[in-house]
């Protein structure tokens, strides 16, 4: 039986900026099972690193903020944690490899080790 992991449930996140509010991401909605692997596909600048920046709730506060919906990670809503809660799951159990390469990942070990090994320091 699939047991679900992390659910998204319309999750809008904007950023208020001195020349207006921009709904980056406006009404996302998507569910992950355990053990399953979920490869999210958009054109630049359609909000794949904003959604990703908001389940790690690492948008750059106070422009970048979660302004509705749930992100429900083994059933409890991220959204609502405080940041000292959030920085117990951050790295232990849900990390971020980020978009430049170089600076997020070791070229000396394969790109598997480094999952790998963030997966089983998880597990600690
Ligand atoms: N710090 C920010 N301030 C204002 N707008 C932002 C900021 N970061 C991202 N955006 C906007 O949010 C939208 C989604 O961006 P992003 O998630 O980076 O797209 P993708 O990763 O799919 O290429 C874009 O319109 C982008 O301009
Ligand atoms: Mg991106």
């Amino acid at each position: 039986m699939s047991e679900t992991l992390l659910e998204v449930k319309n999750l809008n996140t904007h950023f208020f900026t001195e020349h207006g509010v921009a709904p980056a991401v406006d009404g996302v909605s998507f569910r992950l099972e355990k053990g399953r692997t979920l490869g999210i596909v958009g054109e630049s600048g359609s909000g794949k690193s904003v959604t990703s920046l908001s389940i790690m709730r690492l948008l750059q506060e106070p422009a970048g903020r979660i302004v509705d919906g749930q992100i429900l990670f083994n059933g409890r809503d991220l959204v609502k944690l405080t940041e000292k809660e959030m920085q117990e799951i951050r790295g232990a159990h849900i990390s971020m490899i980020f978009q430049e390469p170089m600076t997020a990942l070791n070229p000396v070990y394969t790109v598997g080790t480094q999952i790998a090994e963030f997966s089983l320091s998880g597990r600690k």
